[in-house]
């Protein structure tokens, strides 16, 4: 296999590697910064890739392709980025023709989780299926769907944008202006968000207690009583903290982390009857929280979903664990060629 390079643009990091097929040969990590617009972004893309060639002592005419995930929605075909909701600033940005601009080689755009799907789908726990569905479990969540060996795109290239399927009409507002989307219900920031709320509301007094002995300690604040609205209001928490929570045995927490495991369940169950696949890939973050998140959501599954597409699919976790993105966008070369 030819060189490549893969770029993962996340919300926190760049992580851009040259590599040849699976195989990094050289890896960079780069932070997207607090404000991430195109004009501050893509110079440092562009850093990136060059420390991934140093690193790797590549030259970039050795390079046979470039792989750009990107959250979505985005158009892979012209490698127009619209307007993610997790990437503030961006609106109809032409990433591809920029880049193919700047570095005169072949560029890909494709959105991150179809590009982890794609990863998953060639080099990992998606391997010889044709039918795997990619999902993503972290800050937002994503989706990728490979049908018969390819990656559904849609006619605007914004196909399988799973996180904002609506899984509950009247339920809480997500970043991307819906209502009850996915992401809106069973993602990290949802948890947190959940635990906030019952915080700010004074209904989540275990929790706070719990949260307080996980962080800097507040100026005259130990116990849920010395703490006040605006403390409330300010406290951190996170859905590592709240699934700490739940696995100490704090009611509130439980309850928060069934909801979104729940969500989670009601999502395979909709993947299920519209895809039939055979391989479900589960990635992320919040994926890693294991039994306490997907016991209940495949007990759902297991109780609800219809009988012959649950007997032929099967839950697995993504193999290429966090470097599923990057190694997704290298391979977008191999897939376009
Ligand atoms: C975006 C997706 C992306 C996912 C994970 C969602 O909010 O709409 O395009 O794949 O976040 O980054
Ligand atoms: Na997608
Ligand atoms: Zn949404």
């Amino acid at each position: 296999l030819p060189l490549v390079i893969g770029l993962d643009l996340g919300g926190t990091q760049i992580r851009t590697a040259v590599m040849q097929g699976a195989k990094l040969l050289s890896r960079v990590g780069l932070l997207t910064g607090e404000n991430p617009s195109p004009d501050r972004v893509i110079p440092r893309m562009y850093d990136s890739i060059y420390q991934a060639l140093q690193e790797a002592h590549v030259t970039l005419e050795e390079i046979a392709g470039i792989g750009i995930g990107a959250p979505g929605p985005l158009d892979s075909r012209t490698g127009v980025v619209f307007a993610p909701p997790n990437l503030s600033g961006w609106v109809n940005v032409p990433l591809r023709d920029i880049f193919v601009e700047k570095l005169q080689r072949p560029i890909y755009v494709e959105n991150d989780a179809n590009a982890a799907a794609l990863g998953e789908f060639m080099f990992g726990a998606g391997r010889g299926s044709k039918e795997v569905v990619y999902i993503t479990i972290s800050t937002g969540i994503g989706g990728g769907v490979i049908s018969d060996g390819r990656i559904i795109e849609g006619i605007s290239g914004t196909a399988a944008e799973l996180g904002h399927m609506t899984i509950d009409w009247r339920g809480p507002r997500c970043n991307c202006g819906n209502i009850g989307c996915w992401e809106s219900i069973s993602s990290g920031t949802a948890i947190a968000r959940r635990a906030h709320e019952l915080i700010a509301l004074g209904r989540g007094e275990d929790l706070l207690t719990f949260a307080l002995t996980h962080q800097e300690p507040m100026s005259g604040a130990d116990t849920p009583s010395d703490v006040n609205r605006a403390q409330r209001n300010a406290i951190h928490i996170n859905a590592r903290m709240v699934a700490q929570a739940a696995q100490a045995g704090i009611p509130e927490a439980r309850d928060i982390i069934n909801t979104a495991a729940e969500g989670i369940g009601v999502g395979l169950i909709n993947i299920i009857h519209i895809f039939n696949p055979e391989r479900i890939v589960l990635g992320g973050g919040v994926a890693q929280m294991g039994e306490m998140l997907l016991g209940p959501a495949k007990r759902m599954l297991q109780e609800r979903a219809m009988k012959v597409p649950y007997q032929s699919m099967k839950i697995v976790k993504a193999e290429l664990g966090s470097d599923v993105g990057l190694i997704g966008a290298g391979a977008l070369t191999y897939y376009n060629r």
